[in-house]
This record gives structure tokens, sequence and C-alpha cells, in this order.
């Protein structure tokens, strides 16, 4: 290694790869999906299409979207065998630890799972999107000491889901709010847990291992945590008059703000004001004209001081608990969308592979004797 080597911590600003599947514009704010802004995805695709958008390359047509929604539902059941390593996880282990292990009993029972061509991973690609909102609902359902609920065939992705956590159907702008969100977190480019998910697929490991690897990066407050990590800056600064005098103490102690802050974008997330709408009409459905004044008195002193804008986990954080969910359950809701954006990546990297091995520049002591050698 000589002096001249770059290190770039983190591999901020590094193009690693190409892909063909999402591209973040941080000068335009824009995020597509497969050449769609998403927003426009989300204000007129329900999360089916989007997902099978990602896997495809191409929307729907009304026959197609009929035959993915008709495929996902068949496989929406929760395996007793993944029923029966959820109960043996402690109801004390995070809720990602459990997604994470019943995506690894889904791998170790699948049929197909050493088989990586490209036909069996999309199939198995649409049995774990079918089957992670079953075992997040039934995860979700013992923490409150109630029984699991059975998915319904006649519901879509999003209502099945809330169904089968709430035991209730939906009210109209619930289940959107939450299709929403679904299309938010769907993909975003070479976040951490999409390259670990295509570090993984590159020494050709199978789909599982690399999804089970994804639900581990995302897991971090700095990625996919931070939306569960907001939730609890909200619980411990109370209501929007604490706010200043809350700031002041975390930037003197210099905390970082969850919720705020992107790699990529440097003035403000794309998703940002698609996921604020619904979170606004949440607020106006649930009458939470409180939680909203902290968000924004937050939002407008954090800005202010810092010029650090929030990202998707701001107000998708707060909309997950209007819904009703609990605060640890946020970041297996990112899991269930993610796998989208992670399968579609898997896929495309294993067409296409090349070993990721990166090099690093040696620190450590020169080279010596051990002792009595
Ligand atoms: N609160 C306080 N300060 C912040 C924040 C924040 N949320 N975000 C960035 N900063 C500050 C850093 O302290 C640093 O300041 P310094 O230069 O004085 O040391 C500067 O801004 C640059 O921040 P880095 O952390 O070096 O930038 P990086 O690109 O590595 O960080 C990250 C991006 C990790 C997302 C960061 O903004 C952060 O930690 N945010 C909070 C966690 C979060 O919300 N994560 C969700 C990401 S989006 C998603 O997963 C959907």
């Amino acid at each position: 290694m000589t002096d001249t080597t770059e290190i770039r911590k983190g591999l901020a600003g590094v193009v690693v790869d190409t892909t063909a599947i999402s591209k973040v514009n941080p000068e335009t704010n824009s995020l597509l999906y497969r050449g769609y802004p998403v927003q426009q995805l989300a204000a007129t695709q329900p999360f089916e299409a989007v997902a099978y958008l990602l896997w495809h390359g191409e929307l729907p047509s009304p026959e197609q979207l009929r035959a993915f929604r008709a495929e996902e539902r068949a496989h929406r059941a929760l395996d007793p065998a993944v029923k029966a390593a959820i109960d043996l996880t402690p109801v004390s282990a995070h809720p990602m630890d459990v997604v994470r292990t019943a995506v690894s009993v889904l791998g170790a029972r699948d049929a197909e799972a050493s088989d990586s061509s490209p036909e069996a991973d999309l199939r198995k690609s649409v049995r774990l999107f079918a089957a992670l909102p079953a075992a997040i609902a039934y995860d979700q359902r013992r923490r409150w000491g109630r029984d699991p609920i059975e998915p319904r065939e006649d519901l879509d992705y999003s209502r099945n889901f809330l169904w089968m956590t709430f035991g209730e159907e939906p009210h109209e702008v619930v289940a959107r709010a939450f299709d929403v969100s679904m299309i938010l977190y769907a993909e975003h480019s070479f976040n951490a847990s999409t390259f670990t998910a295509r570090v993984i697929t590159s020494t050709m490991a199978d789909l599982h291992s690399a999804v089970v690897g994804a639900i581990g990066a995302l897991k971090g407050p700095l990625h996919g945590g931070a939306n569960e990590a907001v939730m609890h800056v909200f619980d411990e600064i109370g209501e929007a008059a604490a706010v200043e005098a809350w700031l002041d103490e975390a930037l003197a102690t210099k905390r970082k703000i969850m919720g705020f802050g992107h790699r990529v974008y440097k003035s403000g997330d794309s998703r940002v004001p698609t996921m604020k709408a619904a979170l606004d009409t949440l607020v106006e459905h649930y009458g939470a004209q409180e939680l909203a004044a902290l968000y924004d008195a937050l939002e407008a002193h954090f800005v202010a001081r810092k010029g650090i804008h929030p990202n998707l986990d701001y107000p998708s954080g707060p909309a997950y608990r209007l819904m009703g969910f609990d605060t640890e359950l946020f970041t297996p809701l990112f899991v269930a969308a993610r796998v989208t954006g992670w399968t579609a990546h898997i896929m495309e990297q294993a067409a296409s592979n090349a070993l990721i091995r990166p090099l690093s520049e040696y620190v450590g002591p020169d080279e010596r004797q051990v002792p009595g050698a």
C-alpha cells in the first residue's frame, strides 16, 4: 500500500457497481424506482404493484397484478415451524431478532433454499414478501398476550397486514398511509442493508442468508432502527413546549438526533414530503394534534440550529405509533417493505456477479517475533 492510497471511510462517495433498480438524486431531491418517481408511485399504485415493478422492471398489467396478488395471497399463512421458533424467543428479545430468526427458519425449510436460479430466487422472494407480515403480526400479538389472527385472502397486502395485527379491518386513511409507507421504504439503492445483502450474494450464498444479513444491518439506529429511536426521542421530550430546552441539552452533549440527516441527501430526503402528507392524514383521523405539534417543533428547531433535515424515519415513526404498533415493531415493518428492494438487488447482483472484497491499509505493529519462536 502506498502513501497515496485514498481511504474513503464508510465508502462515502464511492461508486461500487451499477444498478437498474433505483436512482437517488440528491441534487434534484428525487428517487426513481425503475425510472418512476416514487411520489407518483405512492400516489397511484398499491404496494404489490411496486414490489412487482422492483422485481420485474415494469409495472404489472391488470392481469399480471391479479396473478401476482393471487400468488402472494397463497403464501401468506405462517409455517407452524416459524410460529414455534418465534414462541421459543423470549418477548424480552427485540422484534428485529425475532424477524431475523423467522427468516432464517423460513430459509432452512424452503425446498428451493439452495437453488439460486433466477426463477427460484424470484419465487422465494415472493414467498418471503408474503410470509413476513404474518410473522411480524404474530410477534406483535403475542407481545400483547393475544391470539394470532389468520390471514384473509380477500384483503390486499396492507389491509391484511393491519387485519392480522389489530383484528379489525383498517379505516381507509390508515390502510392508505400504511401502504404509502411500505412503498417509500421499499428501495433505496446501495444503503447499508442492501449493500450487505449484495456482499453476501457475491459469495454465491443463498437468498435467505443475504436477507438475514440485511436484517442485521438494518437493525442499527443509524439505519432502519432510527424509526423506533425517533419515538424514544418523542417520549423523552414529552411535549412541544419542552423541545427547545431538550435540544439545548442534546446538542451540548453532542447527541445525534434520530430521524435527521442522511448520507446521500444533504438538503432533505425525497421521501419525507410524501410520508409527512400521509402522517398529516393520520393526525387528522386520530385527532393527534399534540403529537403533530411536537413533530413540527423538533423539526423547526433542529433544522434552524443545525441545518440537518428529517429523513423518512422521522414521519414514519409517529405514523406507526398512531396506527397502534408497539415502538419496537417499527423496524420490522421496514423489513417487510425493504425485503422487496433487497431481493431485487440480490437477483441483480447474482445476474452479474463479482465477489465483493475490498482492501484495507494495515496500521498494526510491524512484523515481530512470537516470544520463544
Ligand atoms: N443529529 C445530530 N448531528 C448530526 C445528525 C443528527 N441526526 N446527523 C448528522 N449530524 C452531524 C454529525 O454529528 C456530523 O457533525 P460533525 O461534522 O460536527 O462531526 C455531521 O453532521 C456529519 O454527520 P455524519 O454522521 O458524519 O454523516 P453521515 O453521512 O455519516 O451520516 C447518518 C448519516 C448516519 C444517517 C446521520 O445523519 C445520523 O446518524 N442520523 C441519525 C440516524 C438516522 O436518522 N438514521 C436514519 C437514516 S435514513 C434511513 O435509514 C431510512
